[in-house]
Parts: C-alpha cells; structure tokens; sequence
C-alpha cells in the first residue's frame, strides 16, 4: 500500500499549519484530513490548491471530529494551548490533558487502527492520558501510540553539527528519556561521525539541548513556542511512520512510547517501524557515565510526569 489517509488534530494552529503544507507535499498522504476547532475550512481551501496529488479536507468543530479521524492510517496531535500570561503549568496540564483525552476517545472509536503521534505538551504526560483513554475503551496497542520526539534530535544534530562545523545532514545525535528539561538525554558518545568535547562544552551543549524549547519561547518574547521546527520534526515523524506502514525495511525513528528498556514505562529510544507500528525498540545501547547520570536525574522526573497523565486519565 502506498495510499495513506493522515488527520491533523490541530491543524489551524502554529503548528498544525506548516505540518499540514508539509504533509500536503509529501506523495504518501492521498488524503489529508485537518480537524480543528477554528478556521479548518479555510486552511484546508489554501492548502487543496497546491498541485500535489493528496486531497484535502477541512473538519471544523467537534461535530465533525468523528468523520475527520474516520479510518485514518496516521494521526497527528499538535491540538492544544501554548502557555498565556497568567496560565500557570496546571492550567496548561488541565486543558491540554482534556483536549489530548477527548480526541484520544475519538480515535478509540473510528480509527482503532490509526497509528497516533501526539505533539501536544506536555509530551511526557500526554502520551500516558492517551494510552489510557485506548485502553479504557479497549483499543489499546502499545505498539501503536507515540509521543513525538523527534525535534529533540533535530536540534541536537544541528548543534552538535555547527560547533563542529559539519554538515547537519551528515550528523545523528541518538536522544533518548522524555520531551522536557532533564528528561531529554542526548547520547554525543554515539554520534555519527564520532566527536568530542571537553568537558565543560559537552555539558553546555547537553543543557543547550534540553532547553532549546526555551530559547525559541524567549526568542519569541510572549508569541508562543516552537512552531516551525517542530513541524519540521512532526513531518519527518509522520514520514518514517509512512514509510514503515509501506513497507520499507529499517525505517529507524525514536519516539516515546510504552516502554520497557528502563524503570520509567514510557520513555524514548530509537524504534524501528514497520507496518503495525513499531516492529523493534531498539533500546538504550551503550551509554557513557556522564550519560548513565542525566539518565540517572531523568527517571524520577518522567516517572512523576507519566503518574500525572494517568492520575488525570483516571480521574
Ligand atoms: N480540538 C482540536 N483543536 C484544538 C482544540 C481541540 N479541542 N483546542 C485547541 N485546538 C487548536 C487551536 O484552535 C489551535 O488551532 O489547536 C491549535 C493550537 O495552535 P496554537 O495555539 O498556535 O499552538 P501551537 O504553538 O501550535 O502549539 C500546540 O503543541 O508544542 C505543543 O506546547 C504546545 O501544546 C502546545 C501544542
């Protein structure tokens, strides 16, 4: 199979949109589906011109969201709030949660099949709200739900690719843990080529990766966060899960998941992809003692994050 049907949950928003075009230039998606709670007919009338073969369809407001996710092969998830004046992180949880929850319930009924990565924030908790809600109606599989990681290698690739001045498209950084602060561990003892830092430079760099989302909301002075990249790294996700459904053999990518390779339940490694999802996770590998460390400071931050989306999920 190589025709695909991929809804965008949000597709209206900072993100949602770029995914979209993304999404609307890549050959694998013949039909695009973008639900959002605003302004889904007229990003789905823009985008339906652009001379690529994937039709487009715009759902707007949850009395379509049904028809929207109906048998779709990929769902992606970038719904929800960035921070506002005023929110405090509990706010963000609370509306993000309930917005993660309700088209988790909705995927649970019309596409049980659909392969799901969640984009909306904060990551480390959603994906459990959503493995819940599967489970809670029946349809869970583990295999098959996903929190998107893949920015986080994106960056570490780019930074580590500028401070040795090679080209990012020859570098891969593995990143493994969570999507937030001390949960992000990259693993530079592994990158491709093989490099080295002094010590001080290999924790700034280390600290530059975990907080790269705060300099783009600082950058952004008040604007929200991260849009464009992340989109970036939501279509290379969408991608790999595309080419795995496919067929294509050794479709490597991380993401968070349902996982056993550590103490924490989800936690991020390398997977390889295939037509139900993931095939392998391919797990830890070997890690340096500075790495055991930031592995070590990440395990009871994620396991405190992953009780938080259960807790809600169950509440
Ligand atoms: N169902 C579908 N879409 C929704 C819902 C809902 N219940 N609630 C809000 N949305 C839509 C909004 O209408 C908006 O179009 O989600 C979109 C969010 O877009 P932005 O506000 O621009 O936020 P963005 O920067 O894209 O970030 C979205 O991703 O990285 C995370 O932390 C970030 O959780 C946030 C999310």
């Amino acid at each position: 199979q190589n025709n695909f049907k991929v809804a965008v949950a949000g597709a209206s928003g900072g993100i949602g949109q770029p995914l979209s075009l993304l999404l609307k230039i890549n050959p694998l998606v013949t039909e695009l589906s973008l639900y959002d709670i605003v302004h889904t007919p007229g990003v789905a009338a823009d985008l339906s011109h652009i001379e690529t073969v994937g039709k487009v369809k715009g759902y707007n407001g949850p009395e379509n969201l049904l028809e929207a996710l109906r048998n779709a092969d990929v769902i992606i998830i970038p719904a929800g709030v960035p921070r506002k004046p005023g929110m405090t992180r509990d706010d963000l949880f609370n509306t993000n949660a309930g917005i993660v929850r309700d088209l988790a319930k909705a995927a649970a009924e019309v596409a049980p099949k659909a392969l799901i990565g969640i984009i909306t924030n904060p990551v480390n908790s959603t994906v459990p709200i959503a493995c819940e809600v599967l489970k809670q109606a029946g349809k869970f599989d583990p295999k098959r739900v996903f929190g998107v990681t893949s920015l986080d290698i994106v960056r570490a690739n780019t930074f580590i690719a500028d401070g040795k001045g090679l080209n990012p498209k020859d570098v891969s950084i593995p990143v493994i843990g969570g999507h937030s602060g001390v949960t992000i561990i990259p693993l530079i003892s592994r990158a491709t080529p093989s490099v080295s830092f002094p010590e001080d430079q290999l924790k700034a760099l280390t600290t530059r990766i975990q907080e790269a989302g705060t300099e783009v909301v600082k950058a952004k002075a008040g604007a929200g966060s991260a849009t464009l990249s992340m989109a970036y790294a939501g279509a290379r996700f969408a991608n790999s899960l595309l080419r795995g459904l496919k067929g294509e053999s050794n479709v490597i990518e991380p993401a968070y998941v349902v996982s056993d390779v550590t103490e924490s339940e989800y936690f991020s490694t390398p997977l390889l992809l295939g037509k139900n999802g993931i095939e392998k996770n391919l797990g830890l590998g070997k890690l340096s003692d500075y790495e055991q460390q930031l592995l070590k400071a990440a395990i009871p931050e994620l396991k405190k994050n992953i009780k938080a989306g259960v807790d809600f999920a169950k509440k």
